[in-house]
């Protein structure tokens, strides 16, 4: 049996999954992962000045500018077949609910029906001072609040800061009662995020981990391991699941 009749056949036995995406699922949308290929986003230089509050601080306007620039090629990049694969498995299965780092809005925009973002997203700045947010479409040149004059600074979340708690637990609660979480595009390094697939696999459910490099992964009696791009990957399987007479 091949590996992805293997996995399909992991997915079709589940009633519930997490689809748990990181960068590299949006790599093929052309949009740079954080830590993996020549254009990674946190060189040691970006790292420093934009990765945590104190950085992006001492480093106005540059670091307000990369957020915008950041922003705007997320909303010019379009989702590729991983994204609508997601999207599509949605449909075929009885509960699923896609958990992302991602910032980039790329599996809203593909119809993902579920989302929860855990490190926010790039759709918004929002004032340090008052909260007021504005579309970075229509974000002023300078990184002052229109409102109030306070700073603006993108509404994700940066190294030193806490995700939302509500969309924390919600992803934890869903990783602790899934059948299957599917780890897509993500080195799985960055905590608290990072705990899902082992909790998930902890509680008693499959992990397949679909990436196309497996250092540093986790592994245990049911991590299954996928390799290859997501856009080829995901697309195939949703189609063996798709094909009534399919042989699993
Ligand atoms: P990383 O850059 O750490 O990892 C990207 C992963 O995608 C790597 O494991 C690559 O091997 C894999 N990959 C690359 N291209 C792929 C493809 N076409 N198909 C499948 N896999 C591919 O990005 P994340 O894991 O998302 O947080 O990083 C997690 C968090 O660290 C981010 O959300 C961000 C960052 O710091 C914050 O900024 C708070």
């Amino acid at each position: 049996m091949s590996a992805q009749l293997i996995t399909a056949s992991l997915v079709q036995g589940a009633q519930s999954i997490v689809v748990f995406t990181g960068a590299g699922v949006s790599a093929e949308s052309g949009l740079p992962t954080y830590r993996s290929g020549e254009n990674a986003l946190w060189s040691a230089a970006n790292f420093e000045r934009f990765a945590n509050p104190r950085g992006y601080r001492s480093h106005l306007p540059a670091s307000y500018e990369w957020y915008r620039q950041r922003a705007l090629a997320a909303a010019a990049a379009q989702p590729n077949p991983a994204h609508v694969a997601i999207a599509q498995l949605a449909m075929l299965v009885h509960n699923l609910v896609v958990v992302t780092q991602n910032v980039d809005g790329l599996h809203a925009r593909a119809g993902s029906p579920d989302i929860i973002e855990l490190h926010g997203h790039l759709r918004t700045a929002r004032c340090d001072r008052c909260e007021a947010r504005v579309a970075w479409s229509d974000a002023p040149d300078e990184p002052v609040c229109h409102h109030c004059g306070g700073m603006l600074r993108p509404d994700v979340v940066m190294f030193e800061e806490n995700l939302a708690e509500e969309a924390l637990e919600r992803a934890r609660t869903a990783a602790a009662s899934c059948d299957l979480l599917i780890s897509v595009g993500t080195s799985n390094l960055i905590w608290p995020a990072r705990e899902l697939p082992i909790l998930a696999h902890d509680a008693g459910a499959n992990v397949l981990i679909v990436n196309t490099d497996f250092a540093g992964q986790p592994t245990g009696a049911r991590f299954h391991h996928l390799s290859g791009r997501a856009g080829d990957v995901l697309p195939e399987l949703v189609r063996l699941l798709a094909q009534p007479e399919a042989k699993l």
